[in-house]
């Protein structure tokens, strides 16, 4: 069981997202993500989706923040919010929970939108049975 995360510091990262969410480059979807992520140290990384001329190349918000957490020397990741523009959250795309479970197996994850409406929920949740780290030990 992931060790709980204080209400204040889920607010904290919620506004975090949101925020990230303006510095998307959207060009192609006009989808704007926003994400945030709680680092072992207590730090927040934030991140936006980067698209590319080349969609593939596409890079969700959720891996940018990861990314900025893993370059700054996190290596544990507690939680992830992720915001979409959306009426209803929406949930990491299959690729960013994998890249999630290398830093944060049983991380927090939570979706929020421009509605009441989050789900709260963990990694291990989203991608039971993972491939990660200890397979190649
Ligand atoms: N996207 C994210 O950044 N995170 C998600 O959780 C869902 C999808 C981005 C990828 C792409 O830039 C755009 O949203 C449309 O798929």
């Amino acid at each position: 069981m992931a060790a709980p995360i204080p209400a204040s510091t889920l607010r904290r990262l919620e506004k975090s997202a949101r925020a990230a969410a303006r510095g998307a480059y959207a060009p192609y979807s006009k989808f704007r993500v926003g994400a945030a992520v709680l680092g072992g140290s207590g730090r927040t990384y934030s991140g936006c989706n980067v698209e590319n001329a080349s969609y593939g190349l596409c890079n969700c918000a959720e891996r940018t923040a990861i990314f900025s957490a893993a370059a700054a020397g996190e290596r544990k990741v507690r939680a992830v919010v992720v915001y979409t523009p959306t009426v209803t959250p929406t949930m990491p795309c299959g690729a960013c929970r994998q890249v999630i479970n290398e830093f944060g197996p049983t991380a927090i994850v939570v979706s929020i939108c421009d509605r009441a409406a989050r789900i709260e929920t963990t990694l291990d949740r989203l991608l039971p049975e993972a491939f990660g780290p200890e397979d190649l030990r």
